[in-house]
């Protein structure tokens, strides 16, 4: 509930805040077996999540035809469990949870890439997200409201500040987890570059042509177009394809806000290793 009484709502298992999906799935999750050939897409939500996904299907199938409407853009592990247990390898697959809530981890040699966003626009995407979501959130707050229970792990998924650290604290401890780190904001900035280390992250050899084909037809303004009709609000505007940019904060953050979030960062963040881009 945030501080104006609007609550958000959201499930607690077993301590750990998760968005209202079935039981069954969420259950499913502690005995999630991984195929080796997998490749993992992990992130907080609304990192680009949707947009790696497309990249690395383009990669590894060699193709960037568009998929039909009607198919799904992402295989998230918590929601899709079923579909995703009989699909063909090599499965690319997505989740928000953190590493301890997927114990298959441990003992798997899939590929892991691991995107990071800042946490100012990842706030004001996720508010964007939570008040569209109607049917999962009922939220109605405003974003200054918002903006706590952001800051405070309030969410789905909890505190953005816990779930970074706990990424970057636990890779090192499982070194045979096959990662690569990619930032959103590198993306945006040289896509051809970051789409070649996730091809070579993948053991593909792609020519340059092909990988810029991927990165134009992943551009955002492109996926917007194709895709932002597999999960479209009633009226029709899109809910994963929202503006794409680096920076948007700026439109919705207070000179207080900054300061408290820096605050936060400070704390938990304290010995992390990652440098976040925030233009
Ligand atoms: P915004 O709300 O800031 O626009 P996820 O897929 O993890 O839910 O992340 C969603 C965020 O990534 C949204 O951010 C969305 O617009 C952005 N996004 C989706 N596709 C993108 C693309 N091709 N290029 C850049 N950003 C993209």
């Amino acid at each position: 509930v945030d501080r104006s009484g609007h609550s958000l709502s959201v499930l607690n298992y077993k301590g750990d805040l998760l968005p209202l999906f079935p039981l069954e799935s969420i259950h499913r999750l502690e005995h999630f077996v991984f195929r080796d050939d997998d490749i993992l897409i992990s992130a907080y939500p609304k990192s680009g999540t949707h947009w790696v996904w497309e990249m690395v299907r383009m990669l590894k199938t060699g193709q960037t035809d568009g998929l039909p409407l009607v198919e799904k853009d992402d295989y998230m592990i918590e929601l899709d469990v079923t579909d995703i247990a009989t699909m063909p390898s090599p499965r690319i697959l997505t989740t928000h949870v953190l590493f301890r809530q997927l114990p298959g981890l441990r003992s798997s040699k899939c590929k892991i890439i691991f995107i990071n966003r800042n946490p100012r626009d990842v706030a004001v995407s996720f508010y964007n997200h939570h008040v569209k979501l109607k049917d999962y959130y009922h939220y109605d707050g405003s974003w200054e409201d918002y903006f706590h229970l952001f800051l405070h792990g309030q969410v789905d998924y909890g505190s953005w500040f816990d779930y970074t650290r706990d990424w970057e604290r636990v890779l090192p401890e499982n070194p045979h987890v096959d990662v690569l780190t990619v930032f959103y904001e590198d993306m945006k900035e040289n896509p051809a570059a970051e789409v070649t280390r996730i091809s070579q992250f993948l053991g593909l050899n792609h020519e340059r042509a092909f990988i810029q084909s991927v990165c134009d037809k992943c551009d955002f303004a492109s996926m917007r177009q194709r895709k932002g009709k597999l999960d479209a609000t009633s009226d029709g505007e899109p809910i994963m394809y929202r503006k794409g940019e680096v920076g948007d904060w700026q439109n919705w953050f207070t000179a207080e806000q900054v300061a408290l979030m820096d605050e936060v960062c400070k704390s938990k963040m304290a010995n992390s290793a990652f440098k976040f881009r925030y233009e």
